[in-house]
């Protein structure tokens, strides 16, 4: 079985954070997102991996290299333009030949992984399998009808949705999946819809099997959904303390300082990450925040937070919460007069003081 990685799209709602740079690989607990969806593949047991990509080909290319250092071995796809999911599919029509495959997107995140999608789909004789978890308001994401497991409609946002059950971003197919989008028009957004396809094949009244998330699932499309996935990562984090702690300093609960960073009179409150080379003076770093690399923070408070490599914050009044700061960012407070806010910020960042 083939897997098929989608690390295309456009990202636009984790501007500006997505105009330089691709938005699987925003890390959360310091990883890129789009390395725990490789993972999570490998340990279903397929190694042969498709990745799709778009305009931040490159970058994605440089993170995931030829898979080796994931015990994969990657090819990557470039897909004309983020058309759907149904055309990325398309878009790795030689890639994946006559093999059935796993699709998952590569902004999502599974706690309890994808064996039990795969192995479901493997023992029986489906054309396809999707996963499926009940959500609060389903209106937002293609919902499925079923009868015990076996799927027998689907809605794409539906406004009286007819289950609470979404599809979250894992697929298997039979190679039959290529006939059905090869039918499929774009839909009222313009894309080729997966759904579409999958339901399709239901018409043709083959069998789509379903199974249920097991632990959660995290779609990291929006700035919050990428902090809620840093928390949920982070509840896991075991304690390693490998770089330089101070005796003024004060550690408590599960914390991970990785070799060469420095903490010096501060207070940090796990679960807390922090990287390589960042430096943290005279603050505090309270729970769910991963420290990047590089990254200095001084006379500062910080928690629930996610700031990536490079960034400096120094002499901030108030604490900082749930934040993302991206690259090379600098946030600077201080007692200059007038008293008042200077701000140079990038086309659609966001910030509430
Ligand atoms: P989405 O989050 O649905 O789309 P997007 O990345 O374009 O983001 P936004 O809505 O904020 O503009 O995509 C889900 C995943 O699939 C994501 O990892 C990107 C990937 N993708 C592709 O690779 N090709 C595509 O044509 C599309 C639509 C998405």
């Amino acid at each position: 079985m083939k897997g098929l990685l989608l690390a295309g799209g456009t990202g636009s709602r984790l501007r500006p954070l997505t105009y330089t740079g691709a938005k699987q690989l925003i890390p959360v607990a310091n990883r890129p997102i789009l390395f725990y969806a490789v993972d999570a593949m490998v340990a279903s047991g397929i190694h042969d991996i498709g990745v799709i990509v778009g305009d931040t080909k490159d970058e994605v290319m440089h993170a995931l290299g030829d898979g080796g250092q994931f015990g994969a071995n990657i090819t990557y796809i470039p897909q004309s333009a983020p058309l759907g999911l149904a055309h990325a599919v398309k878009s790795a029509r030689e890639f994946l030949g006559d093999d059935p495959f796993l699709m998952f997107l590569g902004d999502n995140l599974l706690r309890g992984g994808l064996g039990t999608l795969v192995e479901r789909f493997q023992a029986g004789d489906y054309a396809a399998s999707i996963l499926l978890t009940a959500v609060d308001d389903p209106r937002q994401f293609g919902v499925a009808v079923l009868e015990n497991d076996r799927v027998v409609r689907l809605v794409e946002k539906p406004k009286e949705p007819p289950s609470n059950l979404a599809l979250v971003g894992a697929y298997c197919f039979q190679p039959v999946i290529h006939d059905a989008i090869a039918q499929l028009k774009p839909s009222w957004r313009g894309e080729y819809e997966i759904t579409d396809a999958i339901q399709c094949l239901i018409d043709w009244n083959l069998n789509v099997d379903s199974t249920r998330v097991e632990g959660w699932w995290k779609d990291t499309g929006r700035p919050e959904d990428v902090l809620e996935a840093n928390r949920l990562v982070l509840e896991d984090l075991a304690t390693r303390i490998e770089g330089q702690v101070d005796g003024e300093s004060r550690i408590t609960g599960r914390v991970v300082i990785e070799p060469g960073a420095e903490v010096v009179r501060s207070d940090i409150r796990g679960p807390v990450t922090i990287a390589g080379g960042a430096r943290i003076e005279d603050s505090y770093i309270g729970p769910y925040t991963a420290v990047g690399p590089q990254v200095v923070i001084r006379r500062t408070e910080i928690e629930n937070s996610v700031i990536l490599a490079d960034s400096n914050i120094e002499d901030i009044q108030e604490r900082i919460d749930q934040s993302l700061i991206g690259r090379g960012v600098r946030v600077a407070g201080g007692r200059r007069r007038p008293r008042g806010l200077r701000l140079v910020l990038g086309d659609q960042s966001r910030i509430d003081v």
